[in-house]
Parts: structure tokens; sequence; C-alpha cells
């Protein structure tokens, strides 16, 4: 049945080593380009931070620029989009509680002046790395109105474990009334 040494094959056994064959290159065709992709996606993503779309130079933070602390909250753009600004730096968020709408698109605009924070919404899936440099962006809509923890999930120190604030979700009408004319709208007791 089985052949020994260098004999011609013959019939069913031809048919069977050229289709074994033709796997073979498949699967290794397949292998390749998952190494392939491993090796392009390892590379491309460890030199950049996976929310790269903007930069911006921390040391100058609260001197000029979108993160001026007049410029940090919650408010409604030109183009009635709701934007929250804010800024993490050792060991706290800036502002420390947020207000936001609920049921509407909120984009976060985020970004960290010293070390790696990271953001994210109880029970949402507003999760994000700050990294100094980078302006990290996403937007969430919060269902429910009612009070959630923002924790930093990212150590950054010895007090990272202190590191958290509040998010505030208020009905649409309410936060409407309060980011009148442009205002910027937070829950830090002033
Ligand atoms: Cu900021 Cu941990």
């Amino acid at each position: 049945m089985t052949p020994t040494g260098a004999g011609t094959l013959h019939g069913s056994e031809a048919v069977a080593v050229a289709a074994e064959r033709r796997w073979a290159i498949v699967v290794i065709a397949i292998i390749s380009l998952l190494v392939a992709t491993m090796v392009f996606t390892s590379i491309h993503w460890a030199s950049m931070p996976p929310s790269r779309v903007e930069t911006i130079d921390p040391r100058n933070l609260h001197i000029a620029g979108e993160f001026v602390e007049s410029n940090l909250g919650t408010m409604v753009d030109a183009d009635g989009k709701v934007v929250v600004r804010l800024i993490a730096q050792r060991y706290a968020f800036e502002p420390q509680c947020l207000v936001v709408p609920a049921g509407v698109p909120v984009t976060f605009r985020a970004t960290s002046t010293d070390a790696v924070h990271g953001f994210v919404v109880d029970r949402t899936n507003a999760n994000v790395m700050l990294i100094p440099g980078f302006i990290a962006t996403f937007t969430a809509t919060f269902d429910k109105s009612g009070e959630r923890l923002m924790p930093c999930h990212e150590y950054c120190g010895t007090g990272h474990q202190a590191m958290w604030g509040r998010v505030q979700v208020i009905a649409a009408d309410e936060f409407r009334a309060k980011a009148k004319d442009g205002a910027r709208v937070s829950c830090v007791p002033r």
C-alpha cells in the first residue's frame, strides 16, 4: 500500500499528493499574512497612542489655547455639539465634576499635563488614556441621568488611588438652560 523508495505515483495517490501540496501553500500563505499583520500593527501602533488625532504642547496648557481654565467644562459649540474639555494632572481631573446631558452625544476632548492617566466613566464605554502631548477625543452618550464616578484607571504615581472625579448626567433641557450663551458648565462648587 505505502510506496517505498522513489517509485512513480499512480492514480489517486498522485491526486492526494497534489492536494496536500496545494493546502500546504494555502496554510503557509495564511500564516504569513497573520504574522505580517501582527508585525505591522505592533510597529505601527506602538509608535503612536490609540487616539492619535491631535497633538498639543503640555508645557503651556494652562497659559494659552484650548485647555486654559476658563475653557474647561462642558459647553455647547457653535454647531450645537456638546463638548467636554478636561485636563488630567497628578492627582486630579480639572474640572473634578462634569455635567453632561442625558441622551445626547457628548464629545470629550482631554489631555494630560504630566503623566499618563486613564479616564473612565463608571458603567459606560467612555474609556480612554490621557497622554501628555496628545488630545484624546471620543464621543459617548449617557442614557440615564444620575451621578457616575470617573476614576483614573492608569497608575500615575503615589496619589493614583485618590485621583477621581464625578460626572452628573442631567436632563437635556436642564443642561441646555445651564449652557445658554456658550457658558462652560461644571458641578465644581464655587
Ligand atoms: Cu492619574 Cu492614576
